[in-house]
């Protein structure tokens, strides 16, 4: 038989000494468990002489109930503000939350979209597997021209896969699809369906067989075509000029070059000066990595479109005039965040896309 004010006393300094839950409960299990203390106690009761038993359970139900009570007391008493420091270590790190991030190349998108948005352009848009007839006959682009050949464009074999009906009048004319080169065959989807005035722009995915630091097999484009009476190389120009400095900023100049492309006339590339050295390294001979020090960098195809364009789509050519231009979104992205390597873009590497900031 041990003395109870002994098991009392070490049950209050254990207690005294217990710094969280766990030692909380192995004070209970120690004293009140199934082969704890107190059930020690109790099962000894045949060692107390018969008068005196009545007593010692008495006694034995009271520091039980004690024990019990300043158990309870303790735990409850962990939710109170100064016993919360125990159960709650505030210092830990709290557990982070991964916010999702815009990819510089939708976010680049979605700016150019909202640019033209502004300047009254709807979005249109036209399958990525396009028959010969769309992505160059339409065109204007000639049989011999080098981007029909196997080595820029890829063809769709013949794998028994029905691509839903393109367009069965094309179809007939030449049954080949292939992965459209470039956005331009939107060009022909919308004046097919729709007569002038046409103010449309056209994002979307092209697929080149190109692959190195500044291109990908796969990479994105926004087309633009503006047809109506009276569309010069003037609006061209003051459009152009509107979406760069808006999107580059107001302090950038434009420069028109004379170019070819098939499906305009005249044709040109436009430049805008270095976004990096402002065009400055050009005059002063410093090198600049992004404009090679020429201070100007080319963002866009663009002209007057074609009258073979318009005869395609069964439109007089002497009726309207149109303007078109096309862009890469990547490369606009490049230039925008100074990015030197196009294939950073599909790594999907999170880091890549967390420093372009979380989605708003
Ligand atoms: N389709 C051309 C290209 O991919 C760009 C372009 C579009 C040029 C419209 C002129 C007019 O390079």
């Amino acid at each position: 038989m041990t003395d109870l004010d002994s098991i009392q006393g070490d049950f209050e300094r254990a207690l005294a000494g217990a710094a969280d839950e766990r030692a909380l409960e192995e004070i209970r299990i120690r004293f009140l468990g199934r082969n704890g203390l107190i059930a020690a106690e109790f099962s000894r009761m045949s060692e107390v002489p018969p008068e005196g038993r009545r007593a010692r359970g008495a006694d034995l139900n009271k520091l039980k109930g004690f024990i019990e009570s300043k158990l309870k007391e303790a735990q409850s008493g962990r939710s109170g503000p100064a016993a919360r420091s125990a159960a709650f270590d505030v210092t830990l790190p709290a557990r982070s939350v991964s916010r999702g991030a815009a990819h510089p190349v939708l976010t680049t998108l979605n700016d150019i979209c909202d640019i033209f948005g502004r300047a009254g352009f709807e979005i249109a848009g036209g399958p990525e597997a396009e028959t010969d007839w769309y992505n160059f006959g339409a065109l204007n682009v000639p049989a011999d021209h080098p981007a029909r050949d196997m080595h820029d464009t890829f063809y769709i074999a013949d794998c028994g896969l029905r691509i839903a009906d393109l367009n069965s009048r094309s179809a007939i004319r030449n049954p080949q699809y292939l992965l459209r080169t470039h956005t331009s065959p939107v060009q022909i989807h919308v004046m097919e369906k729709r007569r002038p005035p046409v103010r449309v722009i056209a994002p979307g995915r092209v697929y080149r067989r190109d692959d190195d630091v500044s291109h990908a097999p796969m990479f994105h484009q926004v087309e633009g075509l503006w047809v109506d009476r009276g569309v010069t190389m003037r609006d061209l120009r003051g459009l152009l000029e509107y979406f760069a400095k808006t999107l580059f900023g107001s302090s950038v100049h434009l420069r028109l070059r004379p170019s070819f492309f098939p499906f305009t006339e005249p044709s040109l590339e436009v430049d805008v000066s270095c976004v990096i050295c402002g065009g400055e390294s050009r005059q002063r001979a410093s090198a600049c990595r992004t404009c090679k020090s020429t201070g100007w960098l080319e963002i866009l195809g663009a002209g007057m479109v074609h009258p073979n364009v318009f005869k395609s789509v069964k439109i007089d050519p002497s009726s309207v005039t149109g303007l078109a231009f096309g862009m890469g979104v990547e490369r606009i992205a490049m230039l925008r965040y100074a990015i030197s390597d196009i294939r950073l873009f599909y790594e999907n590497d999170v880091r890549f896309v967390a420093q372009f900031g979380a989605l708003g």
